[in-house]
């Protein structure tokens, strides 16, 4: 049973949206919003380790986040994946 004071200690997180994909068996977690404006990149096409954001046309290697064309610079957030016991764990 949460106390009132785990209630208060609980509004001080933030949500992050965090994309999974899993690309011929290897798995690549990035963060879910577009450098440029904020795209879902988990509704993104994928080719190879790459996602295209299906807003604007921006793809991002998936592996480092880093931005591959325009319009978007700045890369993307990425996170350790691994498969333990059945279960896909992120590292955050
Ligand atoms: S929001 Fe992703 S390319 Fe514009």
């Amino acid at each position: 049973m949460m106390s009132r004071k785990d209630k208060q200690d609980l509004s001080n997180f933030q949500v992050k949206k965090i994309a999974l994909f899993n690309v011929n068996g290897a798995f690549y977690a990035i963060d879910d919003s577009c450098t440029h404006r904020g795209g879902p990149l988990s509704k993104g096409a994928i080719e190879k380790n790459t996602v295209t954001c299906p807003w604007h046309g921006a793809s991002f290697d998936l592996a480092s986040g880093q931005a591959l064309c325009a319009p978007a610079h700045a890369p993307v957030g990425t996170y350790n994946v691994r498969v333990a016991a059945g279960y896909i764990e992120i590292e955050i």
